[in-house]
């Protein structure tokens, strides 16, 4: 008997998955304070199945041991792969290798990837294109070509007679805890970030996905990561605000301080922002989760980028944080800089050229000579008045 338990999630589908309650990193980038899950689900026909996604290598065991605690794994008829990542498709060789007869269900561009990344051969690969469907006998699965979600073979699967989507990383949040959305009071933080740090550069890719679900019956959606999402109004609705780069009238300051001095500077900044009402948020980027600041960057209408310089340059993680707004293509309009030095004023050329990438307008620079002079305090709230009334589409 298998130690390990799948959890019905509809009259049809089981939860197979796994929770990876203690990793910490993703990418080797992103902080993970609540772990993640590998979310992959038994779909039952009258007498075929589907498996769709797999889980992150080490984990095959435990949804080996799920799936055969509703069937015996040999029987699975197909292996649905929306996503060719290892986190989803790792455990994939291992899958048809125990059913010998399942064939490997993908898009065009997922079979070149299958053969990439897992040599998988032709005549185990079933690929299919948008629109396409399974007939499981008695359950539809259809396919959704959803290209560049976050990679170029990305599809969804949706169970037509339950209503079941199973978007992959879509919807996704990396969190270990809860089944359902609502036994996660924070998830929409978790799926904020989430957003940040995957599918906000593919804002565009997003918004067609959202569109060409928009006609389903969507009772339910069964994400790749986090919980499942049996209430899908919310998280739709804010897909679609975040896939439009729709922005709050809200600041996001990012600063790095060696010795305090740019700390206190950004004090001011922030002093004076509130006072012309503008929402801030704060983060020291040297202390900072990455995945807080991703998700700050969803809705912040202007970024703030305060650095010390270090041998003539903005500090190295001031650019890793420029370069990151940029690489995630932060929907932000509007950006500032606040430079401190001490005998070389010149580090702001360094930022000003990596955000050259972004669409943002650049409203300010200010240069301060480690202690601010009453001229800097007025350029500083100068800088602020600026930058508000841009925030707030205000005339000075
Ligand atoms: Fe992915
Ligand atoms: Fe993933």
């Amino acid at each position: 008997m298998s130690p390990y338990k799948a959890f019905q999630i509809s009259d049809s589908v089981f939860w197979v998955g796994a929770k990876d309650v203690g990793r910490r990193l993703f990418d080797a980038l992103i902080p993970l304070p609540r772990g993640t899950s590998y979310n992959s689900y038994l779909v039952l026909g009258r007498d075929q199945v589907a498996l769709v996604d797999t889980v992150n290598p080490g984990f095959e065991n435990d949804l080996i041991e799920r799936v055969s605690s509703v069937i015996d794994p040999r029987d699975l008829n197909y292996v649905i792969m929306n996503h060719a990542e290892p986190d989803h498709a790792g455990a994939i060789p291992l899958v048809l290798k125990t059913s010998s007869n399942a064939k490997l269900v993908t898009t065009p561009t997922g079979a070149r990837m299958a053969k990439i990344f897992y040599s998988i051969s032709n005549d185990r690969i079933h690929v299919v294109r948008d629109g396409d469907s399974i007939d499981l006998n008695g359950k539809t699965l259809k396919f959704l070509e959803t290209p560049m979600l976050h990679w170029p073979e990305t599809m969804f699967t949706y169970l037509m007679e339950d209503g079941v989507l199973f978007p992959c990383d879509f919807f996704g949040s990396h969190i270990a805890q809860g089944m359902w959305d609502d036994e996660v009071d924070d998830l929409l933080i978790h799926a904020q970030r989430y957003f940040g740090e995957i599918m906000m550069p593919f804002r565009i890719s997003a918004l067609n996905a959202l569109k060409k679900i928009s006609s389903l019956n969507i009772r339910m959606i069964a994400p790749s990561h986090g919980p499942i999402y049996r209430n899908p109004g919310k998280i739709i609705e804010s897909y679609w605000r975040w896939a439009s780069g729709e922005t709050r009238e809200k600041v996001v300051i990012l600063y790095v301080s060696m010795w305090r001095y740019t700390e206190s500077v950004v004090k001011v900044l922030v002093d004076e922002l509130q006072s012309w009402g503008v929402s801030t948020v704060v983060h020291d980027v040297a202390a900072a989760d990455l995945g807080d600041i991703a998700k700050d960057l969803v809705d912040s209408r202007a970024i703030v980028v305060a650095t010390p310089t270090v041998i003539a340059n903005a500090h190295p993680l001031a650019v890793h944080v420029a370069y990151l707004a940029g690489l995630l293509k932060a929907p932000a309009k509007y950006a500032a800089l606040v430079i401190l030095y001490a005998w070389s004023s010149v580090a702001d050329k360094q930022l000003i050229e990596i955000l050259k990438d972004t669409k943002v307008e650049l409203i300010g620079v200010v240069k301060i000579n480690v202690t601010p002079s009453k001229n800097d305090i007025e350029s500083l709230k100068n800088l602020a008045k600026e930058l508000s009334m841009k925030i707030m589409g205000r005339k000075q």
